[in-house]
């Protein structure tokens, strides 16, 4: 539960302005640009956290690609990974021989895209990347890593641009870190 006071000021300190945001999406379309014009890959939005991100960088692929959705989940409303993943809806597309890139919002524990990518090669695509807006690789459990990442954050439970506390924040256009003192 949080004690509201308003959306902006349950917010203590923002740590990506939106500018920040749109400036490293545009680089990371350009970059996956490049790496995978002519390959018509497949961008897999993890629901619901990289919504924002995955919408924002696929607009910035410069060339012909499809999209697909995954949803999981892993921490009902706490700020812990229980570590049990479920998957709520799977991929619509067969990804057998297509180059895929699982879109993250945020890797922690690594829990979930280890499991999500064990998932998905054993589909046998021609390949299989993770591009994570977020990482926090302190807090690794699992030897997993993004093959390409927007920001590295602090251990803080971070908010915004898709990235909730209890469901709420996602529609921020930041990213930023809500007051704990609100937290009951
Ligand atoms: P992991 O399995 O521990 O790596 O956690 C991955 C998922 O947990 C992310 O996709 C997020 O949905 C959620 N998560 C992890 N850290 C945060 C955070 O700081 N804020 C909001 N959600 C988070
Ligand atoms: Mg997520």
């Amino acid at each position: 539960m949080i004690e509201r006071t308003g959306l902006h000021n349950d917010i203590a300190e923002v740590l990506i302005t939106e500018e920040e945001l749109r400036d490293k999406v545009r680089e990371l379309g350009k970059l996956l640009t490049k790496e995978y014009k002519g390959k018509d890959p497949i961008f897999v939005c993890v629901l619901k956290g990289s919504v924002h991100f995955f919408s924002d960088l696929v607009r910035e692929f410069d060339d012909y690609c499809e999209i697909d959705f995954l949803s999981c989940s892993s921490y009902g409303d706490g700020t812990v990974n229980s570590g049990v993943v479920k998957i709520i809806k799977d991929l619509d597309k067969n990804i057998i021989n297509r180059h895929v890139i699982i879109v993250e919002d945020i890797m922690d524990s690594g829990v979930t895209l280890n499991y999500l990518t064990n998932l998905l090669a054993a589909r046998n695509p021609a390949s299989l990347k993770i591009i994570t807006l977020l990482d926090k690789p302190e807090r690794r459990r699992c030897a997993i890593q993004p093959d390409y990442c927007g920001f590295i954050v602090e251990d803080k439970f971070v908010v915004g641009y898709g990235l909730d506390y209890a469901q709420l924040y996602r529609n921020l256009p930041y990213v930023g870190v809500v007051n704990t003192d609100l937290i009951k």
